[in-house]
């Protein structure tokens, strides 16, 4: 297995475990995720999911580069297109929340991971950045829209347009991330941040997860959405 699950407490944590490439994202990588977000959502035992990447280098260092070196634009789009599908549009639709404890190089597709979780906490040594224009490519896992979602579009554009990483300092200045702390107190810090959501109803906060999201989906009027979300509340034995 590339991932390694651990449940304690109603926290389940995914740790991906390719260290010798950075923790890059394969495609099996990717659909080990999947399965594990998948099965999460339904797992009685799992109120919060908390991702991370092994040793404390990276976090992600990206798409894995060597996969698709070679790719035709047909390729490249399925990789973009199954990639948002299966996981990324996955994560950022879970009904558990899922923070993301960037524990170093998050990158690429691996920032992009970041994105989609709902919470992002930064040990003081990580580094974050699209670097794809500099390969000659774009972001592929939703960067181009999650990034100034959370940033702004001014400091997103820079960032995918220099290619440059930023520090966790820098990070959290931004918004990037919602906190920095020592390395050695990023897991704590993140179960922390999940215990203080598990006190409340997880069908409220599945729902505001909803609400949030629907202001941010085309065609859909966001206003609308909490009211009908804040209607079906009452409907819950919560
Ligand atoms: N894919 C595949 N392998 C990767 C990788 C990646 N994204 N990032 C690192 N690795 C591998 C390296 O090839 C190296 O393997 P070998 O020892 O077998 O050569 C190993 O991980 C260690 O990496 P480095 O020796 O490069 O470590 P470093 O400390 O010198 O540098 C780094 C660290 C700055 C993160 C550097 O590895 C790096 O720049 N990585 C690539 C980052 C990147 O460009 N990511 C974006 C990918 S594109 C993308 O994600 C597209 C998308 O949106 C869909």
């Amino acid at each position: 297995s590339l991932i390694l699950q651990h449940k304690s407490d109603g926290i389940l944590t995914i740790t991906i475990e390719r260290p010798q490439a950075l923790n890059a994202l394969n495609a099996a990588v990717i659909g080990q995720l999947a399965e594990a977000v998948d099965i999460a959502q339904t797992d009685e035992e799992v109120q919060a999911i908390v991702l991370t990447g092994s040793g404390d280098k990276a976090f992600v260092a990206g798409a894995d580069i060597k996969e698709f070196a070679d790719f035709s634009g047909k390729q490249g789009k399925a990789l973009a297109q199954e990639g948002q599908d299966l996981l990324f549009n996955r994560i950022e639709r879970s009904a558990k929340p899922v923070i993301a404890a960037v524990n170093g190089f998050a990158l690429g597709g691996g920032l992009e991971l970041a994105l989609a979780c709902h919470i992002r906490i930064a040990s003081d040594n990580a580094r974050m950045g699209l670097p794809e224009v500099s390969l000659g490519v774009i972001p592929g896992y939703g960067g181009t829209q999650r990034l100034p979602q959370i940033v702004g579009k001014g400091k997103a554009l820079e960032m995918i347009l220099s290619a440059k990483m930023v520090g966790a300092e820098e990070a959290a200045t931004c918004g990037l991330v919602n906190a920095v702390v020592p390395a050695e107190s990023l897991m704590e810090t993140a179960y922390k941040m999940a215990r203080s959501i598990m006190k409340n109803s997880p069908m409220a906060v599945s729902t505001a997860i909803q609400a949030v999201l629907a202001g941010y989906e085309d065609g859909i009027n966001g206003l609308q959405a909490e009211i009908n979300c804040f209607g079906a509340s009452f409907e819950t034995e919560d």
